[in-house]
This record gives structure tokens, C-alpha cells and sequence, in this order.
């Protein structure tokens, strides 16, 4: 059985080398808003302020152990560790739903225990372990909850697969899967849109159960 869990809409498109990310974009709107307020610059004047303000954007450096593997970054202090493990990891597995903590399809683990990394400045994890669902797998071996996630068919579309599988797996090492009850409750950070929560729970039941 293959260890890779479906990709729910396929392959993203390839950005242009030139897109604009959303810090860039971010950047370039407040210079531009900001030379338009101070006497409307435009043209040639507008992007090399836009330039400039990207250029000065805060960096730092972070190494950090992602599934096993060490890693060195220098990124702007804002940036996530969603968003590090997404652009500049390549680990994509990690959706990106609300980006603001209230869905739980980011979530991952730091330091054995789970976080929305929407919400976890990249930064401040110097030297921190971090787990992400291509982690979760030994090789071709599935995880338990993977396992029963597919045998349970916990899922519909899946964009909230990698974050429910993360988070199930904090639940039962927590030890916060004893009941049906305990376990919808540490689990409800982590919203199904499409409504699959019974057969969730049902798979992190099994997996305590070691069947
Ligand atoms: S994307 Fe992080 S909680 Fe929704
Ligand atoms: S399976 Fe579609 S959002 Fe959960």
C-alpha cells in the first residue's frame, strides 16, 4: 500500500516565477499607499519603493528538524510556519484553510505536540522538531490512524485529511481518546466541511484500539 495519502485537487498550478506572494503583495501595497500619501508618486518611482520595501523586510534564521530532516531558512520574522513548510520546504501536504487558527487544517506537531503552524511564527522555532503529515508514514507503512482513516473512509475531500490525522495522532498521545465524547472534544479544532466527523472519531476509536 502506497504511504502517500491522496492529494484532494490534484497538483496546484505552477505560479509564475514572477507572481507576487502575499508578503510581497502586502509590502508593495503599503509602499505604494504610503508614497501616495506622502505626494503621489507613480510609475518608476511607485515600484522602486515597492522594491525597497521588500528589500528592508525583517529576516532572520531558523534552522529546525522537519520530519527528521535538519533544515536552515533565512525568512522574513513574520512569516509562518505554515507558510515556511509550504514555500519554502515544499511540504505541502499542510493545507492552508482559514490561516487564522480556527480550522485546524495546518496543524502539525512541534516539539511532540500539536499547534496550528498558521499561527506559529517560524522564527522562534530554532532548533524545535517539527512532524507534518508526510512524516506520519514509516516508508510504505502507513500510520495506525492512516490506516484507519482509509478504512473507516473518513474522508470526502480530504483538504482536511493531513490536519485531522494530525491532530487525532496528538489526541491519542495525549491520552485524550477514551470516549466517543473525549475524543470529539479534543478533536473539535479541527473542522470537516464536509461533515465526516462521525467516521473520524470512529478511526481514532480504532487506532486506541489497536485494531
Ligand atoms: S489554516 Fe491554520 S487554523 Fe485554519
Ligand atoms: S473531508 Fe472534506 S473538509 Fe473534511
Amino acid at each position: 500500500m502506497s504511504a502517500e495519502l491522496p492529494e484532494p485537487y490534484g497538483s496546484p498550478p505552477e505560479e509564475p516565477a514572477s507572481a507576487p506572494t502575499r508578503r510581497t503583495f502586502i509590502a508593495t501595497a503599503t509602499a505604494v499607499g504610503g508614497a501616495v500619501a506622502a505626494g503621489g508618486l507613480v510609475g518608476g518611482a511607485s515600484s522602486a519603493a515597492a522594491e525597497e520595501a521588500v528589500a528592508e523586510a525583517p529576516s532572520g534564521r531558523v534552522s529546525l528538524t522537519v520530519n527528521g530532516e535538519r533544515h536552515t531558512a533565512v525568512i522574513d520574522n513574520r512569516t509562518s510556519l505554515l507558510d515556511l513548510l509550504r514555500e519554502q520546504l515544499g511540504l505541502t501536504g499542510t493545507k492552508k484553510g482559514c490561516n487564522a487558527g480556527a480550522c485546524g487544517a495546518c496543524t502539525v506537531h512541534v516539539d511532540g505536540r500539536r499547534v496550528n503552524s498558521c499561527l506559529t511564527l517560524a522564527v522562534r522555532l530554532e532548533d524545535a522538531e517539527v512532524t507534518t503529515v508526510e512524516g506520519l508514514a514509516d516508508g510504505d507503512e502507513l500510520h495506525p490512524l492512516q490506516r484507519a482513516f482509509v478504512e473507516q473512509d473518513a474522508f470526502q475531500c480530504g483538504f482536511c485529511t493531513p490536519g485531522q490525522l494530525m491532530s487525532g495522532v496528538g489526541c491519542v498521545e495525549e491520552g485524550h481518546a477514551g470516549s466517543h465524547e473525549e475524543i470529539r472534544e479534543w478533536m473539535s479544532g479541527n473542522i470537516c466541511r464536509c461533515g465526516c466527523y462521525v467516521k473520524i472519531v470512529r478511526a481514532i476509536e480504532q487506532t486506541v484500539g489497536g485494531k
